[in-house]
């Protein structure tokens, strides 16, 4: 018992030590039906998310992060940034609405100076170390610089040649701006803010970076990369571009600047130009990199040194200009429903109501459809799947047609087999997704959500003596040689497990 206890003690300590990594959200607000500020905290609640970046120091959202003990990274917009750093008044004016009047019930712990400037406004870049300098001053006055940490997050852009990592080094064009502004950051216990978006790496390396590369997904050793000066393997571009940036700076001579990563993400939904900002990769991409985040994994260069990282973003900002992608970015809908269902089990209580290691099985796109209508049958009739949610009136007759009725046959066979090896096959036309296809009022076996107006309605529970409606015949399929394709698949798998 007493060695319990000790265990647990310990497990608590390490759990909040300092250098731990965490996992925030940023709260872009161009929405068009934006949650109200007592919306955002009830979300935030709700899915245990404790740290947060504003794109600005909003009043009212700052009221209502009061006294919750979210941790809150505010920012100067870039708007703001020439008065501010050209003037040491106007910076001070700036902390004494925006910080000085909130702490120290709302618990702002860094001020983003600017965002992406020497990329995105170049014209600032002269006055953003004075920018800096003036607010950790304001700061400093109000004895306040030790718990705020003052940065500016920076475009991975700006790091050249950016693989090998070993050889990366920021855009010399700007070191007159660079040097002094690392040598500010370490003089003042503060990290580099980073931004790192692979996904916009892979769509601009033309094929060279391959999708599971940017996706976190195991690669086989072969397909690793491999730093031909360190020897170092790296799995997964994020990882990459934060060693890029070790490299970068210690090529200035610094090499004991912290990174936060103050934004990543993947975009869930594009147009026909931005085929891989699907559900599923933007689910990929930002479960793997919570739990990689979360871990403490650390990178090559600096196994163990933690990577913060702010999820970008809490909201599909629909308000977006540009492409379809644009829009797509959130984790939530403006109305707190998850846009996805992230796979996070093990990963601790962020986003925890989404943890749930949820997988479904669906009909292929493009299969061929007597393919799928002889699976359908199958699954309705000797694969005994209630399927009378199909027929016409019921809650999941649309869209009618195959591939959808046929997804949702697949998937309630495959979860009532328990999701065993090769029950979601189908002569090749099934596959596992971890993207809930429920829709509407259509709720799949096996997701977490719940038919919003809730009545006792249809049955979507499958049971296993069900003979479903009187439309039997319409789905029975006589062939019956499925049975025989999932048999072999499982034999097929278990002696490669063997
Ligand atoms: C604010 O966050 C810091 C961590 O940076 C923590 O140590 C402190 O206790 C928090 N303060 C409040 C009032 O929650
Ligand atoms: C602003 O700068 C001036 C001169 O550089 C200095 O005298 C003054 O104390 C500064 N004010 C603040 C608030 O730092
Ligand atoms: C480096 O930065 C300068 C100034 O912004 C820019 O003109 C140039 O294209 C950048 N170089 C590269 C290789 O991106
Ligand atoms: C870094 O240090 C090396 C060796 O001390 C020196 O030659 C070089 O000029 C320094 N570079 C910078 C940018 O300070
Ligand atoms: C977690 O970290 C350990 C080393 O600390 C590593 O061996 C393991 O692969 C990591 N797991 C994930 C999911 O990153
Ligand atoms: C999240 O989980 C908590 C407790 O598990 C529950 O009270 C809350 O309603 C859940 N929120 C959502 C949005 O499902
Ligand atoms: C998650 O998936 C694994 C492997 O499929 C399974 O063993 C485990 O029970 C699942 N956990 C939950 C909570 O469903
Ligand atoms: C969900 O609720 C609606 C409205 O009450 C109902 O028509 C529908 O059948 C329900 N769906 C399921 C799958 O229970
Ligand atoms: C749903 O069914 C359960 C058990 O059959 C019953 O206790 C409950 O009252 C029903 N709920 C509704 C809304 O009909
Ligand atoms: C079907 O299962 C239920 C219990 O799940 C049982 O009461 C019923 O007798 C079964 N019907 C047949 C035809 O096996």
């Amino acid at each position: 018992m007493a060695a319990l206890l000790f265990f647990f003690l310990l497990a608590v300590s390490a759990v909040s030590a300092e250098e731990d990594a965490v996992i925030g959200v940023n709260l872009g607000t161009d929405v068009s039906d934006m949650p109200s500020p007592t919306q955002v905290m009830a979300l935030l609640k709700a899915q245990n998310i404790r740290h947060i970046r504003l794109y600005d120091a909003d009043r009212a959202m700052l009221l209502a992060l009061a006294n919750t003990g979210i941790q809150v990274t505010i920012s100067v917009p870039n708007e703001q940034l020439l008065g501010i750093g050209q003037s040491n008044a106007t910076a001070a004016n700036w902390v004494a609405r925006n910080v000085i009047a909130h702490v120290p019930a709302t618990n702002i712990t860094a001020i983003a100076v600017g965002s992406e400037v020497l990329s995105a406004l170049p014209n600032a870049a002269p006055v953003l170390v004075s920018a800096l300098k003036f607010i950790h001053s304001a700061l400093v006055a109000s004895n306040l610089d030790r718990q705020i940490k003052v940065s500016t997050p920076h475009s991975s852009s700006i790091i050249l040649d950016s693989f090998p990592p070993s050889q990366a080094f920021f855009n010399r064009s700007w070191d007159p701006v660079m040097v002094p502004l690392l040598k500010f950051l370490q003089s003042t216990d503060s990290y580099l803010m980073l931004n790192i978006y692979p996904y916009f790496d892979y769509m601009r390396s033309n094929g060279v970076i391959p999708l599971d590369y940017a996706l976190f997904r195991p690669l086989p050793p072969n397909k690793e990369a491999v730093d031909a000066n360190t020897l170092l393997h790296y799995t997964n571009v994020f990882d990459a571009i934060v060693d890029a940036a070790y490299f970068a700076m210690s090529y200035l001579n610094i090499t004991n600047i912290p990174i936060v990563v103050t934004e990543s993400g993947w975009p869930s939904k594009g147009d026909s130009s931005e085929p891989d900002a699907t559900l599923d990769n933007a689910n990929t991409y930002n479960s793997n990199l919570i739990r990689h985040v979360l871990n403490n994994t650390g990178t090559p260069k600096h196994p163990g040194i933690a990577v913060s990282t702010y999820i970008y973003e809490l909201y599909n900002e629909d308000l977006r200009p540009g492409s379809v992608s644009e829009k797509n970015w959130g984790l939530f809908n403006a109305d707190g429903v998850p846009v996805y269902t992230l796979h996070l089990t093990g990963a601790g209580t962020v986003l925890a109501n989404d943890t749930t290691n949820q997988t479904f099985c669906v009909a292929k796109e493009g299969s061929d459809k007597k393919m799928l209508q002889a699976g359908l049958d199958w699954a309705c009739g000797p694969g005994k799947v209630d399927c009378s949610p199909l027929l016409q009136g019921q809650p999941c007759y649309e869209p009618d047609n195959v591939l959808t009725h046929a997804t949702y046959a697949f998937n309630a066979y495959f979860q009532r087999m328990a999701k065993a090896p090769g029950t979601c096959d189908f002569k090749g036309v099934a596959t596992v997704t971890t993207t809930d296809p429920s829709h509407g009022s259509c709720i799949f076996p096996g997701s977490g959500r719940r038919n919003s107006s809730s009545t006792n309605g249809t049955s979507l529970a499958p049971s296993s003596n069900s003979t479903t409606s009187g439309c039997l015949s319409q789905f029975f399929y006589s062939g019956g040689s499925f049975t025989s394709s999932v048999i072999i698949g499982f034999l097929v798998l278990s002696a490669v497990l063997l």
